[in-house]
């Protein structure tokens, strides 16, 4: 009578399994991977730009004056369609994932400095 009441608890555990992993990770996109596989070799872990990426002509993510030139909008055609020597990621990333990109380039904006 024991066993099969934690037989039946354990087939439980293994039906619901799958879907909380799809509720936790559904969805969601894990932009850190996608930049570390498909961007890092040319702008670099800390978004400067790697030595590969200068040589091709890469803007430094964490210049304040760069990311205030530039538009989400801008960003978001320019890794879609790609500029000059930038591969357009078009066909390789989803339209989400390309949007959720453009948050990542953002995050490299270095804090703004209180003045007072
Ligand atoms: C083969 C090297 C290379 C790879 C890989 C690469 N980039 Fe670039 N990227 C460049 C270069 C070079 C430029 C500068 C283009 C220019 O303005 O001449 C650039 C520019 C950019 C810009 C600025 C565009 C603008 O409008 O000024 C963004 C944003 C960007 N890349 C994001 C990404 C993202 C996100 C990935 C990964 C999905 C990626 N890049 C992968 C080389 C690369």
């Amino acid at each position: 009578m024991r066993g099969a009441v934690i037989c039946g608890c354990i087939m439980l555990i293994v039906t619901l399994a799958p879907f909380q992993l799809s509720n936790a990770f559904g969805g969601k996109i894990d932009y850190k991977k996608i930049y570390k596989n498909e961007c890092k070799k040319c702008h670099g872990f800390d978004g400067k730009g790697s030595k590969r990426g200068k040589k091709l002509g890469t803007p430094d993510f964490t210049d304040a004056a760069w990311q205030d030139s530039v538009t989400d909008k801008e960003l978001l055609d320019s890794i879609t369609n790609g500029k000059k020597k930038m591969p357009k990621q078009e066909g390789k990333l989803s339209a989400d994932e390309i949007k959720a990109m453009v948050k990542y380039v953002r995050m490299f904006t270095p804090k703004k400095k209180r003045t007072y």
